[in-house]
């Protein structure tokens, strides 16, 4: 079985994400979406919250079951072997996130010759949408239902409605 994992923050997911992941789909018979639990920026929302987002964000794209979406901790080179995936997956939105995947893939390297990292570019109509900027519409009173899953905008309102404003 040949696995893709594609991990991130997801906070919150967005159709940047959603669209990543479809195009993932199409190159791998599993696709794990890796969650990460916590990272060096404390995170918006939960892991569950998260996990949940993700889940109803996928519902219409993965008929079959091939997305398993869990959460993950500690080094990605070591999830990614411990599931059994030949690669890691990542988007790319512009030169800034090229520099970075470019340095991250390349560590990785380091870490964990036998796993690639396959880069994807986001589409352009997709690529100036990033969590950040809706968390920061969110803050500022601005709707951002055009930037998420149909599926999970309702549930991440939900959840923006429940977190302290930071
Ligand atoms: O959505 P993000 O925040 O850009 O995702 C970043 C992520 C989760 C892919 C990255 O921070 C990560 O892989 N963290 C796990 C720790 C790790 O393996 N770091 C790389 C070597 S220093």
């Amino acid at each position: 079985m040949y696995r893709l994992v594609y991990p991130g923050s997801f906070d919150p997911p967005t159709l940047g994400h959603l669209d990543i992941m479809a195009r993932a789909l199409r190159l791998c018979d599993e696709l794990r979406v890796a969650v990460l639990i916590s990272g060096s920026k404390q995170a918006r929302f939960s892991l569950d919250q998260r996990i949940d987002m993700l889940k109803l964000a996928v519902e219409d794209l993965d008929s079959a079951g091939r997305i398993v979406i869990e959460g993950f901790s500690g080094l990605l080179v070591d999830y990614v072997q411990a599931c059994g995936a030949q690669a890691v997956v990542r988007g790319v939105r512009n030169t800034q996130d090229f520099y970075y995947e470019n340095d991250m893939a390349e560590i990785n390297r380091h870490l964990s010759a036998q796993h690639e990292t396959i880069l994807l570019p986001a589409k352009p109509e997709l690529a100036f949408i990033s969590s950040t900027f809706i968390k920061e519409l969110d803050r500022l009173g601005q709707d951002y239902q055009a930037w998420l899953p149909v599926s999970s905008y309702s549930y991440t309102k939900e959840a923006f409605q429940h977190r302290p404003v930071v």
